[in-house]
């Protein structure tokens, strides 16, 4: 008798799900134009099988077969992936309709009050306040610490580390930098530096990966089937999810609470500080600044900071060192520019990128073929649209396939090749931008972060190859330049020895 049921239950949902689907397709005003190409794939599921450990490969052959434009299905959900640069821009930059996230259920980190931060934020909430904290990271002055003397104070404490190791092999460089990076970020945000060795700072640092790691790794399954967390709370990953960022937040809310009680507003010293201060002079309850919603929003906002911010600019820093073992003839041009530039007399500064081609090339290089966010982050189309003579529904997610726009051939000639000589003139005398670099996409909602990400890579590299002479360990295994699975393009484990070039200043 339970097959027959089982039958009738599955075709009968096949039957609501294909009516559906032609509804929704004859309601649309713009249902005459051509249909997006893309893989065929199954009732329910879409092209969910298909995609395997490294969604990006697939990601990819699927560019190569069906071109800029294409569509897959992942559940229930049409995601539009786009493969050119320039097809990047447009649709990120023009028109606000693609301004929209896709909403994750149950991803929040306030469960009753949905769709706060800067990352799922739309409309007026997100607009007033991705201007807010661009002001304050561009401003940034907070007590007595600029942006770089900031980073600085990160940097040397990672030199120092690297030094005591007196040329023994260094492991765990991703963990080592992710400490550094955490430990800016939370400076900036709560003017409280930490000790590398100090626990604080690694419980902090594991309150943020295992946050994020659930949400992308565990929760990935959440993210199409979001009823799961209804049925299989436990085994789909949405137990352990929820635990974590209930203690994050429990974390996160602590500072803020502190900070409250010793707010003085004619001495802000950090970010918490400037934000607390917007919301205790707006009266206008419109105003997305406005009462205990807005301190949510504050704290949704830092957990955002730490999620986006730390391990990409980490993972970005490890692959540094990986391409500059790999090629040492590319450190040793470095090493030079360093050393006309600053006679090895003293440390490199961000004031002396003008000078420094080579190094700012060599920073986009690095971007280019690690790709560290490979499908970028989507975004939501907030009403139907035309683009290109294809039919964007309402609701489609749009997401650009960075990595393939990074190692196309049609655009750099060699793609897969380590090469920063492409982003210099002929001479080698002069930067050259390309647009076609978008690792951290482009558009009305690109990265917050990027200056800060960007005078991290710099001063990281510069600072840390003009002290050493960096080579992978003689005894452990040679990474190779392929991916280990995650949210990130992360390299292979490795160890390397740092020789000091520079008696101690
Ligand atoms: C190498 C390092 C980094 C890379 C490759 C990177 C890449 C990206 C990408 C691809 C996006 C998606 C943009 C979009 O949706 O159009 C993004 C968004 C974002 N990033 Fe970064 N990022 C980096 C570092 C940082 C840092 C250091 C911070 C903050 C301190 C940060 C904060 C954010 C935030 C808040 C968003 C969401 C912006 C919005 O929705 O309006 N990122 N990043």
């Amino acid at each position: 008798m339970a097959f027959p049921l089982v039958g009738v239950i599955i075709a009968t949902s096949l039957l609501v799900w294909f009516l559906l689907q032609r509804r929704k397709k004859n309601e649309s005003k713009l249902s005459h134009l051509k249909e997006i190409p893309g893989p065929k794939g199954l009732p329910f599921l879409g092209n969910v099988l298909q995609l395997g450990t490294f969604p990006n490969d697939q990601f990819t052959k699927w560019s190569k077969e069906y071109g800029a434009i294409y569509k897959v299905n992942l559940g229930s959900q049409m995601v539009v992936i786009i493969s050119d640069p320039k097809l990047c821009k447009e649709i990120f930059t023009n028109d606000p309709v693609y301004t929209g996230r896709p909403y994750f259920e149950g991803f929040d980190i306030y469960l009753e009050h949905p769709g706060l931060g800067m990352f799922a934020s739309e409309g007026d909430l997100w607009e007033t306040h991705r201007r807010f904290l661009l002001r304050q990271l561009r401003d940034f002055g907070f007590g007595k610490s600029s942006m770089e003397s900031l980073i600085m104070d990160e940097v040397n404490e990672v030199l120092e580390r690297f030094q005591k190791a007196e040329g023994k092999p260094i492991g765990q460089m991703r963990e080592t930098l992710r400490l550094a990076i955490v430990n800016s970020l939370w400076t900036i945000l709560s003017s409280q530096r930490f000790k590398h060795d100090d626990p604080k700072l690694s419980q902090l640092t594991e309150n943020i990966i295992k946050s994020f790691d659930n949400i992308f790794e565990g929760g990935s399954l959440l993210i199409f089937l979001p009823w799961l967390r209804h049925i299989i709370p436990g085994y789909s990953g949405y137990t352990t999810m929820r635990k974590e960022m209930e203690g994050f937040k429990h974390f996160l809310e602590g500072s803020v609470n502190q900070h409250k009680r010793d707010l003085k507003e004619e001495n802000l010293k950090d970010f918490i500080d400037v934000y607390l201060a917007e919301v205790r002079k707006t009266t206008d309850e419109k105003s997305p600044f406005y009462g205990t919603v807005a301190e949510r929003q504050l704290v949704a906002t830092m957990l955002d900071l730490f999620l986006a911010g730390s391990d990409s600019s980490a993972t970005t820093l490890s692959w540094t060192i990986v391409y500059l073992c790999k090629f040492p003839e590319v450190q040793k041009k470095l090493q030079k520019e360093i050393e006309a530039v600053t006679g090895n007399a003293r440390q490199v500064s961000v004031t002396d990128r003008p000078n420094m081609p080579y190094a700012v090339a060599l920073v986009d290089e690095i971007l280019r073929h690690s790709s560290i966010v490979p499908d970028g982050a989507q975004h939501r189309a907030m009403a139907e649209r035309e683009f290109h003579g294809y039919r964007i529904p309402k609701d489609a997610w749009i997401q650009p396939n960075l990595f393939f726009i990074h190692r196309d051939n049609k655009i750099w000639g060699d793609g897969d090749s380590f090469r920063p000589e492409r982003f210099l003139t002929a001479d080698g005398k002069k930067y050259v931008k390309s647009d076609s670099l978008q690792p951290f996409q482009v558009g009305r909602r690109v990265c917050v972060g990027e200056t800060l990400a960007r005078d991290n890579i710099f001063l990281y590299l510069t600072n840390i190859f003009q002290k050493f002479d960096v080579k992978f360990d003689p005894k452990g295994k040679e990474p190779s330049l392929e991916t280990i699975p995650g949210f990130f393009r992360a390299p292979e484990p490795y160890t390397v020895i740092m020789k000091e070039r520079l008696s101690s200043k």
